[in-house]
């Protein structure tokens, strides 16, 4: 029987990040992956996947509106989607491949099967059983289908069987104006579909600052994208291959229908604990599933720690790797911090929509004093030139010190951009900080640096 310092069950953005922090401070690791391949859900059929679908069809997008006006002349492509689809695939194992090779040269064990804890310090995986000291769940989430409905990832999907239709579908009905309801919606729609979004709440993407929200439900809208909001959706019937999703509009109660050829149910995820025998161990999770943890992760059975989409807090990739990181150095005796308040978001539509921070909703909630500085893309010389003048930055700093306390951004590389703000956050820099730093012109970051700039005496370039 092989023992470890620490096992990791799940080799996701949180789990495979973690593995290897263990191994850099000397510990003897091994990490416990079901999958065929390693990367968990954000690697095999999330994040990457989708941003290559999202590449691929910006891609298309330009060549049919940008091309000719750059003189670039000819008929635009074709979708040949077979091919699009193995360029996904293509990019996915690039992407696995390569956390197996990071896997060999620190060392660490995959054990291949799926886990179940039968004790503390100990980890069973098939008709094997290892010792652990320590253990980290990181075993990631999983979709959350309202009831009603019935997934069968052909006509009704979760994100994992959008990436695979078996052909680009004439209409697509998405449920939940979220995250991967809008990534996913926007792919289609650029791709030919008749694309539908149906939205519980009055606006889009939930917790975002409502001014960006509006901007980008009208770019989406322009891309073609229909919204039915404030509309709950009660169950999918599946016909012939053709779905019929019913919903009641929220303001007068009234029964709607809409057929499509695919529905994307993307009501939100939760934690994917099933099998670990949490349960019997006496694991504490809360109302909503979530694995409860202290500060340093640890949950309330000894040497057993919980990070990621398992735990509260955004399901962000990121999120879990920097937990990743940080559980690892606390059992390495080292005191890690992980910085919540700056934890950037990134939608990757075209154009981009990013925040980090407090929202003006969040700053009127809590009665706090606040500046708005805010640039429009259409000053930025960079953007007119590279067709991407849509959208704006808008920092918001503490009325009398100056300090940053959000930023939000939506257009071109806005899921960049918002790192310069992230790190000024971090520093605890004033909006004064950015704009007395040199920008690079013509760069889209100086339009940072100009919604740093309104926070004080004024933009230049408007
Ligand atoms: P989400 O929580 O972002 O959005 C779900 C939406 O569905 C909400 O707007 C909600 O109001 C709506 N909804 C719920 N019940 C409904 C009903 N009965 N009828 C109509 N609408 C309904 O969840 P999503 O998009 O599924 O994403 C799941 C998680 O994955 C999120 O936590 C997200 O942050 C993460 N993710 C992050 C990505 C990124 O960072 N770029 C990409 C993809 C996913």
């Amino acid at each position: 029987m092989s023992s470890y310092d620490v096992i990791v069950i799940g080799a996701g953005p949180g789990g495979y990040v973690s593995a290897i922090r263990c191994a850099q401070l000397g510990m003897k690791v091994a990490v416990v992956e079901g999958r065929e391949t390693l990367g968990g859900t954000c690697l095999n059929v999330g994040c990457i996947p989708s941003k290559a679908l999202l590449h691929a069809t910006h891609m298309l997008h330009e060549a049919e509106h940008n091309f000719a006006d750059m003189g670039l002349k000819g008929k635009a492509p074709s979708v040949d989607w077979k091919q699009m689809l193995s360029y996904k695939e293509n990019v996915v194992g690039q992407n696995t491949g390569g956390i197996e090779f990071l896997f060999k040269k620190n060392k660490i064990d995959w054990i291949k099967g799926w886990a179940t804890i039968p004790a503390v310090g100990k980890v069973q995986v098939g008709d094997d059983t290892y010792d652990a000291k320590n253990i980290i769940i990181a075993s990631g989430s999983e979709a959350s289908v309202l009831p009603g409905i019935e997934v069968d990832e052909k006509t009704v999907v979760t994100s994992t069987g959008a990436l695979t239709l078996n052909k680009v579908p004439t209409s697509l009905v998405v449920i939940g104006a979220g995250v991967i309801g809008l990534e996913l919606g926007s792919v289609y729609a650029r791709l030919g579909a008749e694309v539908t979004v149906i939205e519980y709440l009055d606006a889009i993407t939930p917790g975002m600052d409502a001014e960006i929200a509006r901007q980008f439900q009208k770019m989406l809208t322009k891309q073609g994208l229909k919204f039915k909001l404030g509309a709950a959706v009660q169950g999918v019937e599946v016909k012939n291959n053709k779905a019929t999703v019913s919903y009641q509009l929220r303001k007068d109660e009234s029964d709607h229908t809409i057929t499509a050829d695919a529905v994307l149910v993307a009501t939100g995820r939760k934690p994917f604990t099933t099998g670990l025998g949490l349960d019997a161990l006496g694991v504490e999770l809360s109302e909503r599933g979530q694995i409860k943890t202290d500060a340093n992760y640890a949950t309330n059975v000894p040497g057993i720690y919980a990070i990621g989409d398992t735990i509260a807090g955004p399901m962000l990739a990121h999120k879990a790797e920097d937990e990743g990181m940080a559980v690892a150095e606390g059992i390495a005796g080292q005191k890690p911090h992980v910085n919540y308040g700056v934890i950037p978001g990134v939608i990757y539509t075209h154009p981009e929509v990013s925040n980090v921070g407090e929202t003006e909703e969040t700053l009127k909630a809590a009665g706090r004093a606040y500046k708005v500085g805010k640039f429009p893309f259409l000053g930025n010389a960079r953007a007119k030139a590279n067709f991407a003048g849509d959208g704006f930055v808008k920092l918001l700093v503490d009325a009398q010190t100056d300090r940053i306390l959000g930023a939000h951004i939506i257009g071109p590389m806005a899921g960049d951009l918002i790192h310069e703000i992230c790190v000024a956050m971090e520093f605890g820099a004033a909006a004064e900080d950015i704009a007395r730093t040199c920008h690079a012109h013509p760069t889209y970051s100086e339009a940072v640096r100009e919604a740093a700039l309104a926070c004080g005496d004024g933009a230049i370039h408007v």
